[in-house]
């Protein structure tokens, strides 16, 4: 796609080798990734990068694909895929046999719903053993971990977004997946490591 210039996002430019370290354990024994919400494309090109044993399957909403070809056909890498249409809440799950999933930033941006709905989706397509990575601000027993997530979230709330989920939501909205690990991230994130039961 031509004409669309590579977008980019500070936060993946300071969050991307935190996660990486994440990932390099979490998917050590994984091979076929699905990125849910892919949006600039940068984590995507980054993570196929680094962890070449995965192929790396991004997607988004349409309105995005623009943006991540443009990162896609800066690089040579074999081992990432061009954007698939997914929307949680209007596709259906892309059928591609991803043994683990990884989403950032995603889960306070949608609505409710489609949490739930995204949450109960990679529940039930991921194989046994497969693992979900997710990134992003969560609350904890319905507490902010600092004044600046819980401000975060008020205006996500006054813009129409869906706000934060608390991770206790998400294991009821998730009852396949195993939660086996909270990680403390910069930035007051966290990274949950998810594993299909
Ligand atoms: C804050 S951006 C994060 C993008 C990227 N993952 C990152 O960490 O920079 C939120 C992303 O969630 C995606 N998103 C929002 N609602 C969605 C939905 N219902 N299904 C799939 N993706 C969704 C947006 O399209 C956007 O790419």
């Amino acid at each position: 796609m031509q004409g669309v210039e590579k977008p980019f996002s500070q936060a993946c430019e300071n969050n991307k080798r935190p996660i990486l370290q994440q990932l390099e354990r979490a998917f050590a024994s994984r091979k076929h990734i699905l990125e849910i919400g892919s949006g600039t494309g940068q984590h995507a090109v980054f993570f196929a990068e680094h962890l070449p044993h995965l192929m790396w399957q991004t997607s988004d909403q349409v309105q995005y694909h623009g943006g991540i070809h443009a990162w896609l056909s800066d690089t040579n890498l074999a081992n990432i895929g061009a954007p698939i249409e997914f929307k949680v809440g209007n596709d259906s799950f892309p059928a591609i046999n991803a043994d683990g999933v990884f989403s950032a930033n995603t889960a306070h941006i949608m609505q409710k719903e489609e949490a739930k709905l995204l949450m109960h989706l990679v529940s039930q397509h991921l194989p046994k053993g497969g693992v979900f990575c997710q990134y992003g601000p969560f609350t904890q027993k319905g507490q902010f971990n600092s004044q600046s997530n819980r401000d975060f979230h008020f205006s996500l709330l006054e813009r129409g977004y869906g706000g934060y989920r608390d991770i206790d939501e998400l294991i009821v909205w998730a009852p396949l997946l195993s939660l086996k690990r909270i990680v403390d991230m910069p930035a007051n994130n966290y990274l949950l490591v998810w594993e299909k039961k």
